[in-house]
Formats: structure tokens, C-alpha cells, sequence
């Protein structure tokens, strides 16, 4: 049973509400007559704990998409709501606020490079002033041993192989328990088995806290892992 919600009053009742909306949602980079449309009347709906993945070529606006849906770049045109709340038109407040529930993990994993494994997953925690009485170091330890990382947890990036990286990444991702998850590409510097294993993580990770994700690969050996694959072209959706 799906519901639609029409405010975040009733998305907060209703558990089963969908956890993305997008409804003819366009944008466009540029302006004047460098103005170009990246996104087409997009419409997809994301059900609360379901697994997405989003394939389709290089240019045709997975990217794009996936920064509007995590409040990263203002949405222009359409409807976009994430977790009961339009986003199209939303104030940088609410974009920040949003942020705070969604978990991204990109390619480029972007962990600190003078913060050890431990802290870089422990950071994450410090923005959410809820953990602020809690044992950050203990949490962030527990996320990373979750990660098969237990005996990493004091070394810094450089001195971990690029699948450990992307597991500290992922743990950083999903130590705030996020509504949502959203990935970037996150096995494509890995080997198979180490993308198959990240990918299994965030799978098991994400059953366990029942949060929502939406995954953009080009990467075949890993499309068993989704309920569901949408297909992006010339920045238009079609459904898999
Ligand atoms: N900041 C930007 N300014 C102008 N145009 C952009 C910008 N970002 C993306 N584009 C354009 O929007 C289109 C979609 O780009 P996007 O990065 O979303 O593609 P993608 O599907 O993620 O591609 P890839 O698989 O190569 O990562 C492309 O034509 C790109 O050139
Ligand atoms: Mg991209």
C-alpha cells in the first residue's frame, strides 16, 4: 500500500510513504543563450526502503538527478519531495535540514585525509546535536568493525587499499542511520569482489536500518542487488 502524502504532517504518520516523489521535474545549467536542459520531465517514485539503481550513458544526467534529490543543488522546475517535504523551492534551512537525514557515498570518497578512519566516520555523528551525550568514538568503532574494519580504525586514508576506503565511506554514510542513502558510482574504482562486497555491505546496512537507496552504476555484476533499475537517456527516464 502506497500513500501520497501532501504534507510532512502526514508523512510523519504514515510510515509507508514513499521516501522520493518526482513529479515533471526539469533543470538547466547555464542561462541565457547558454541555457541547456540536463532533465526532462522526470517522474519516478522511490518507496521508503526499496533499492534503486540507476543506470544509463555517460552525460545523460544520473549525476544531476541524484544532487537535486540530496538537497546538494536547488531543484528549479517541477516537484521534488523527499521524505514528505517539496524541495522545489525549499530555503537553504530546509535544504540543510534535509541533508542531515540522507547519506551520500560517492566515487571519489572523499574522506579527510588527515583524519584516521575513526574520525572520519565519527565526524559525520558531530553534526547530529542527538549524539552529542553519546560515546562518538565507541559508535564510530562499532560502525567500522560492521565494515569488517575493526583492526583499521587508527589508520589514515592514505594508508588504506581503495575498497577500505570506500568501506570507511559507507560507514560514514549510514553511521547517522539516514532515511535515505544515495551513491555515486561507488564501485568503480574497486576490483569486482571488492565491489561486490561494498555493495552487499550497503545492501545488508540498509535492510537492517530500512532506509531508502538509490544507487547510479554502470557496473553489470551489481544490478541483482536492486528491487527495481531505472534507466536514464538524454536526460529522460525510463523505467527498467
Ligand atoms: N555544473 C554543470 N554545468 C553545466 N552543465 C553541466 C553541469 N553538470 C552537468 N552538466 C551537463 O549536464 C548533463 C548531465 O550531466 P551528469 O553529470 O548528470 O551526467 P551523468 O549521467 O552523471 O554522466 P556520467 O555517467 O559521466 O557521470 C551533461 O550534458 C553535462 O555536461
Ligand atoms: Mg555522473
Amino acid at each position: 500500500m502506497q500513500f501520497h502524502p501532501t504534507s510532512v504532517a502526514e508523512s510523519i504518520v504514515t510510515v509507508s510513504a514513499p521516501a522520493i516523489v518526482a513529479h515533471k521535474l526539469n533543470h538547466y545549467f547555464g542561462t541565457g543563450s547558454l541555457r541547456k536542459q540536463a532533465l526532462f520531465e522526470i517522474n519516478l517514485t522511490i518507496a521508503a526502503g526499496e533499492i534503486v539503481i540507476m543506470t544509463g550513458p555517460s552525460g545523460s544526467g544520473k549525476t544531476t538527478l541524484l544532487t537535486l534529490m540530496g538537497g546538494l543543488r536547488s531543484a528549479q522546475e517541477g516537484s521534488l519531495k523527499i521524505l514528505g517535504q517539496e524541495i522545489c523551492g525549499a530555503t537553504k534551512h530546509q535544504l540543510t535540514q534535509l541533508r542531515k537525514q540522507i547519506g551520500y557515498i560517492f566515487q571519489a570518497h572523499n574522506l579527510m585525509s588527515f583524519l584516521t578512519a575513526k574520525q572520519n566516520v565519527r565526524m559525520s555523528l558531530e553534526l547530529h546535536d542527538e549524539y552529542n551525550s553519546t560515546d562518538l568514538d565507541a559508535k564510530a568503532t562499532a560502525m567500522l568493525e560492521a565494515v569488517g574494519l575493526g583492526h583499521r580504525v587508527d589508520y589514515y586514508p592514505e594508508n588504506l587499499s581503495g575498497g577500505q576506503k570506500q568501506r570507511v565511506a559507507i560507514a560514514r554514510a549510514l553511521i547517522s542511520h539516514p532515511k535515505i542513502v544515495l551513491a555515486d558510482e561507488p564501485t568503480a574504482a574497486l576490483d569486482k569482489q571488492s565491489g561486490r562486497e561494498v555493495v552487499e555491505l550497503m545492501q545488508n546496512l540498509a535492510k537492517e536500518q530500512g532506509c531508502t537507496i538509490l544507487l547510479v552504476t554502470h557496473d553489470n555484476r551489481i544490478l541483482d542487488i536492486a528491487d527495481r533499475i531505472v534507466y536514464m537517456e538524454d536526460g529522460r527516464l525510463v523505467e527498467g
